[in-house]
């Protein structure tokens, strides 16, 4: 399974302790930035992880910034992108589940480390069920065409 990471400065130190947590699982992971902790757009790191997942190159992302919100809404952009902001493990959980979420997004400022690693291995660990959530799937993806035009 090959992850692809991002954040903005305000997610730095959270995404630095998921690295190290997911390469002490020997998972493969890229890291597409912010790199410092100067200030920077979160637009800019949710378009290349949301790229790299939807071209299917990387098979889920993560990505981290403030709150969670900024980072989920921009990637919800890239088509094919499912981006699912979790602070709890129960969503971690139905986000892939349910939805086939293919990135999760982080709050740095509101889930605490240790609940923070959780969901990610929540998250990684967790197959789409598909059936009746299949169709429901599709009709997200059916909105998406629409408005692509
Ligand atoms: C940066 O200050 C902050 O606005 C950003 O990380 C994020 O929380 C936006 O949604």
């Amino acid at each position: 399974m090959k992850i692809a990471l991002g954040s903005d400065h305000a997610g730095l130190p959270l995404k630095k302790q998921i690295i190290d947590h997911l390469e002490s699982k020997k998972i493969e992971i890229k890291d597409f930035g912010t790199y410092t902790e100067d200030s920077c757009d979160y637009p800019d790191y949710a378009m290349k992880v949301a790229e790299n997942v939807a071209s299917k190159e990387f098979e889920l992302g993560i990505l981290i910034c403030g709150t969670g919100i900024g980072i989920s809404i921009a990637a919800n952009k890239v088509p094919g992108v499912r981006a699912a902001l979790c602070g709890d493990t129960f969503s971690a959980h139905a986000c892939r589940e349910h939805n086939n979420a293919n990135i999760l997004a982080l709050g740095q400022r509101v889930t605490g480390q240790g609940l923070a690693l959780d969901i990610v291995d929540t998250f990684l660990n967790t197959e789409f069920e598909a059936g009746r959530h299949e169709r429901r799937v599709n009709k997200i993806s059916q909105i998406e065409e629409k408005y692509s035009k």
